[in-house]
């Protein structure tokens, strides 16, 4: 399956279905597509109540005819503009149009809402997106249960996970790959993957990527 950085948090993963998270693109410095030009998607997800994270997912949705999958208070206000939605909470398991998602707890905070992480299950593949999220223990219990094919997990410090936490949140989930993002969108998130890479050490296999820049999974 390809996964594809669209900048800041933001992640399409295109297999049999193609799901889009976190959508953060009209005002995204980062942003390596506009939203118009996703004129595909099965499943929007969200993972909380934050604009740089709800982002375009409403207008993804309507303009593809999406299911927005997120917490019940996303899910509420996307059914208010007439999105076909998803409603779930931490701890929950959906089906949502072949795609399996399980919401997670995430440190943080939301306007609405509680922020979470997803594991998304498809074609064989679990894929973890954290959110915004400080590092807790309990991302123990995902490397138990889930031990994710990739990760995407936040490094730029100051609203997230910096780089030491970031790495031992890797060592806590078991992921075999994982892919840093929310970072250098601004300058008060600024990180160096390659340092992120060095923390990591054999713990997994790290993915640098680009704005826009694809990866095969
Ligand atoms: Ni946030
Ligand atoms: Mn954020």
């Amino acid at each position: 399956m390809e996964i594809t950085w669209l900048g800041h948090s933001g992640i399409k993963i295109k297999g049999s279905k193609t799901v889009i998270i976190d959508p953060f693109l009209t005002g995204c410095p980062a942003a390596s597509a506009s939203p118009e030009e996703i004129t595909e998607a099965d499943v929007v997800i969200v993972t909380h109540y934050h604009s740089d994270h709800l982002g375009d997912a409403f207008a993804i949705c309507k303009q593809t005819g999406a299911t927005c999958v997120g917490i019940h208070e996303i899910a509420v206000d996307a059914e208010a503009e007439g999105i076909t939605a998803e409603g779930m909470n931490i701890g929950g398991t959906i089906d949502a149009r072949g795609v399996r998602v399980h919401m997670v707890q995430a440190l943080h905070s939301a306007e609405k809402g509680n922020p979470a992480g997803v594991i998304i299950e498809m074609d064989g593949k679990k894929i973890y997106h954290a959110g915004d999220t400080g590092l807790t223990y309990d991302m123990k219990l995902i490397g138990e249960f889930f031990k994710p094919d990739l990760s995407f997990i936040p490094i730029g410090d100051r609203y997230t996970m910096g780089i030491p936490s970031a790495a031992k949140a890797v060592e806590f989930v078991q992921t075999k790959k994982v892919i840093p993002i929310h970072y250098n969108t601004f300058p008060i998130v600024s990180a160096d993957p390659e340092e992120f890479k060095k923390k990591v050490g054999d713990k997994a296999e790290v993915i640098i990527l680009k704005p826009g820049e694809t990866y095969n999974l």
